[in-house]
C-alpha cells in the first residue's frame, strides 16, 4: 500500500525538522514547500524530497496530510484551504495571532471530517506524561497552586531570531506567544483552562529586538491558582514545574529529565528519571502520534481545542500588560 502523502508548508527552522523527523517515522512520502527558492533546493539536495513553492497549488494536488510550520499570523488560513483541499492537518504553535478565522477553521474541520491537531510538542514528552497521569489520579488531592519557572538564551538557541517572525507580535513574536505558550498550554492540559490572567512583561535584555523577552503571568483555573515566570535570556536552559496539591507536591525538571513527588510526612523528593533522547526525537514522537491518529488511534497530540484555549491565554496575556489589568480568557471552543 502507498504510504500517505505529506506536505511540509515552510521549511524554516521548525519545518526543516518536521521533515526530517516525519521522513524518520519511514511512514509518508514527504514534500518539501516553501517562498523561498534556495531553502527548497537545500531540502531537495538534503532530503530528497520533491519541493512545491506555491503553498496553494501544492494544495491542489491532494496530499493526505499538510503540516503547517510558516509564521503563526499565516497558519489559519492555511488550514483552511488544507481541510477544504481533504488534507488532515497538523499545525505550529501558537494555533494564531488573533481569533479572526478560528470560526471558520472550526467549521472547516467539521466539514472535511479530517483530523487537525497543533503540534504543541510537549505533549509527547514521556516525562510530562507520567507526571500528568499522576496528577490526574489525583493521590495528593486536587492542584491548588501551580509554578512555572523557565528561561534560556534565545540567541544561543535561535541566532537570527531578530531576523524572523519573532521581532514583531503580529507574526507570532515576542515571548508570550512565541515561548510561554508551550508551557502555558501543557499546564491547562493539567490544571483546566484559565478562566483569567493578569500579565506584566518587559523587553529587557535581547538585542535588535522591541518585543517582550521576559513575563510574568499569574492565572486562575478555577480553584486553582498558577504563576508563571519566563525569560530569554538567562544562561540555564532549564524549565521546573511545580503543582501543589494539599497532601504533597508534583516537581518536573525538564533540564533534568526527571519528575518527582514528595508526599505529606515525606522527608525529601522520590524522582523519576526518564531520558527524552535526542533533539529530534520527540519530534519524531509526534510524528508518529500524528500518523497514528490518521490511522484513527486516540489522539496523543494537542487539539485544535486545546490550542484555541490557548491562543486566548496569550491574547488575554498581552492584553492584560497592555492595561494593567486582569483579563478574562475562558475558551468558547473547549
Ligand atoms: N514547536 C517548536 O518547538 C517550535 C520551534 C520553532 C518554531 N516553532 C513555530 O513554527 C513556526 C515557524 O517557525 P520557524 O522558526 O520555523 O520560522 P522560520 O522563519 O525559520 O521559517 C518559516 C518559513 O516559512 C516560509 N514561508 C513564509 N510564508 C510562506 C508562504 N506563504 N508559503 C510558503 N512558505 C512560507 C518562510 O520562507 C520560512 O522558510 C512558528 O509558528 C513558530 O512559533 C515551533
Amino acid at each position: 500500500m502507498a504510504k500517505p502523502s505529506l506536505l511540509v508548508i515552510g521549511c524554516g527552522s521548525i519545518g526543516e525538522r518536521h521533515l526530517r523527523c516525519s521522513q524518520q517515522t519511514g511512514r509518508v512520502q514527504a514534500t518539501a514547500c516553501d517562498a523561498n527558492p534556495a531553502l527548497l533546493q537545500k531540502m531537495a539536495d538534503t532530503y530528497q524530497v520533491p519541493v512545491a513553492a506555491d503553498w496553494q497549488a501544492a494544495l491542489r494536488s491532494k496530499f493526505d496530510a499538510v503540516v503547517i510550520c510558516t509564521p503563526a499570523n499565516l497558519h489559519v488560513p492555511m488550514a483552511i484551504q488544507a481541510l477544504a483541499a481533504g488534507s488532515h492537518v497538523l499545525v505550529e504553535k501558537p494555533l494564531a495571532c488573533t481569533l479572526a478565522g478560528l470560526d471558520e477553521l472550526f467549521r472547516a474541520r467539521e466539514r472535511s471530517g479530517r483530523q487537525v491537531a497543533v503540534a504543541y510538542v510537549l505533549h509527547v514528552y514521556t516525562l510530562l506524561a507520567e507526571a500528568r497521569e499522576f496528577l490526574r489520579r489525583g493521590e495528593f488531592g486536587p492542584v491548588r497552586q501551580a509554578t512555572v519557572v523557565s528561561g534560556q538564551c534565545f540567541p544561543f538557541f535561535r541566532p537570527a531570531y531578530a531576523q524572523t517572525y519573532y521581532r514583531d507580535r503580529r507574526t507570532g513574536g515576542g515571548a508570550i506567544q512565541d515561548a510561554l505558550t508551550h508551557s502555558v498550554n501543557w499546564m491547562e492540559s493539567v490544571l483546566g483552562p484559565a478562566d483569567s490572567v493578569l500579565c506584566d512583561c518587559a523587553h529587557l535584555v535581547l538585542p535588535n529586538v522591541e518585543v517582550e523577552d521576559t513575563v510574568h503571568v499569574s492565572s486562575r483555573h478555577g480553584a486553582a491558582l498558577a504563576t508563571l515566570a519566563l525569560n530569554q535570556f538567562q544562561q540555564p536552559n532549564e524549565t521546573t514545574f511545580q503543582f501543589n496539591s494539599a497532601r504533597g507536591s508534583v516537581k518536573i525538571e525538564l533540564h533534568q529529565q526527571r519528575w518527582g513527588t514528595f508526599a505529606e510526612g515525606a522527608k525529601d523528593w522520590t524522582w523519576h528519571h526518564v531520558p527524552a533522547g535526542e533533539r529530534d526525537t520527540p519530534f519524531i514522537v509526534q510524528a508518529q502520534a500524528f500518523l497514528d491518529q490518521l490511522e484513527g488511534q486516540p489522539s496523543r497530540l494537542c487539539s485544535l481545542e486545546a490550542a484555541a484555549q490557548t491562543l486566548r491565554f496569550n491574547l488575554a496575556a498581552l492584553a492584560s500588560a497592555a492595561s494593567g489589568a486582569r483579563v478574562a480568557c475562558a475558551s468558547v471552543h473547549a
